[in-house]
């Protein structure tokens, strides 16, 4: 019998082993951990069982993430803090196939979580982790997303919840949204990697449970982005997956999902993964370009507050991912990025700045030739349109948006435009 019969903590560089009920997130060697199950675990497992899940009324089996629990954390189910999550939609609008040039071309919409934006998958992992360690106090730092996801999901499980916040720099619907379901939240005089790097400090020293996406159970939820996309698609894997990049938590997740569901035999063929940054916060995208030789870090800047990172924390287990799938890395301008966002609300669909970074790398990646007319990709949508109004209300054109007396001939007179 293995020392460790229901899953180890793995250091990606030195390989250490480390039990699952430790409270570490870094190795000794300063590389990052990996929560990983004794081979085989996916035996007996698979589309089949995954789609009866699908039709059941058992609570479980109705979130997206805990439908593939075996893959996911081995807990009890009183242990687990679900919303339920996940279950989201996948969309496909011919209006958006037509301006990316791609006709296969489909949207799973990650801001139909239970908080707006994918992080509630993770989180409710690591939330179940962070009962089953018996902690008491949970923290993040956040450029709003994963602070709004921690507040709801300390507040079910009765945790304190902290967090990190660049001040004056999160959109107003997160910063609502984490005050309302209750989290103490300390808003830093510096930008996301100053509250990232000061995070880190204080969980060390006050012995508070991090759950930011250095914490391998946060990725162990978001690889279910990943295989939930294979749901959808009986199981047909697209040839690219597309999706905006900041802190590379979901970079690492997704080529984790996808490694293992090849290894487990869900799937024969594995997706390209296509991670896009903003063009000002893309140290991924310049290591990328020259072949991973140096790890950069940037003052960032950009539109879109959500992936307004410098020094993504998950850099080496990303670099995997794209390694591993023949993935690529790119980036778009802020105009390229919001004039995607235009089209995918326009559509109906709607999404926050950051995840139009999927279609508008999709486009500029199908321009370069680097998707081939013809092949399959999926976007993933990070984030609802509802978290960051201010960027609609900021670009609406004035013959959109008038105000006028209340008279009929005022009504047809802003009608006739
Ligand atoms: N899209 C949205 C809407 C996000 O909120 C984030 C990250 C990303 C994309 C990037 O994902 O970090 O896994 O590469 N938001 C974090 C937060 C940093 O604090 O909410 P990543």
């Amino acid at each position: 019998m293995s020392a460790h019969p229901h899953g180890w903590l793995e250091c990606l560089r030195c390989k250490a082993k480390f039990g699952l009920h430790e409270i570490r997130y870094t190795c000794e060697c300063g590389g990052l951990l990996s929560s990983e199950r004794p081979q085989g675990w996916g035996r007996g497992l698979g589309p089949a069982v995954f789609d009866a899940r699908l039709g059941s009324r058992q609570g479980l089996d109705r979130s997206g993430v805990w439908r593939f629990r075996e893959g996911v954390l081995d807990a009890r189910p009183d242990e687990i803090v679900s919303h339920p999550e996940g279950a989201t939609r996948l969309y496909q609008r011919r209006a958006l196939c037509d301006w990316a040039g791609i006709d296969a071309l489909h949207f799973k919409h990650e801001g139909e979580n239970p908080t707006g934006s994918f992080k509630d998958r993770g989180m409710t992992v690591a939330m179940t982790q962070a009962k089953r360690l018996g902690s008491t106090a949970v923290a993040c730092a956040s450029t709003g997303n994963t602070s709004a996801s921690l507040a709801a999901y300390a507040g079910q499980a009765g945790l304190k919840g902290v967090v990190f916040v660049p001040a004056g720099k999160v959109a107003v619907g997160k910063l609502a949204q984490t005050l309302a379901y209750g989290a103490l939240t300390l808003q830093i005089r510096g930008d996301f990697d100053a509250a990232m790097d000061l995070l880190q400090q204080a969980s060390a020293k006050l012995g508070i449970y991090l759950v930011n996406s250095i914490n391998p159970f946060r990725i162990e939820g978001q690889k279910t982005i990943v295989w939930e996309i294979l749901q959808d698609l009986a199981w047909q894997p697209p040839d690219w997956i597309a999706f905006p990049a900041g802190n590379l938590g979901n970079t690492s997740a997704f080529g984790k999902a996808l490694r293992e569901a090849k290894q487990a035999g869900w799937i024969t063929k594995v997706p390209r993964l296509a991670a896009v940054q903003a063009h000002g916060a893309n140290p991924f995208f310049r290591s990328f370009v020259e072949g991973f030789k140096t790890r950069h870090k940037v003052q960032a800047e950009t539109v879109a507050s959500a992936i307004r990172i410098g020094d993504p924390v998950s850099y080496e287990r990303a670099r995997a991912s794209i390694e591993e799938t023949n993935g690529v890395v790119s980036e778009v301008t802020d105009e390229e990025l919001l004039a995607a966002k235009r089209e995918i609300d326009r559509s109906g669909i709607g999404c926050e700045p950051a995840s139009a970074c999927s279609l508008a790398g999709a486009r500029k990646l199908r321009g370069e030739g680097v998707i081939k007319p013809g092949e399959s990709v999926v976007c993933v949508l990070t984030g609802h349109v509802l978290k960051d109004p201010e960027v609609v209300t900021k670009h609406v054109p004035a013959s959109q948006l008038i105000e006028i007396d209340p008279t009929l001939a005022a009504v047809e007179k802003a009608l006739a435009g």
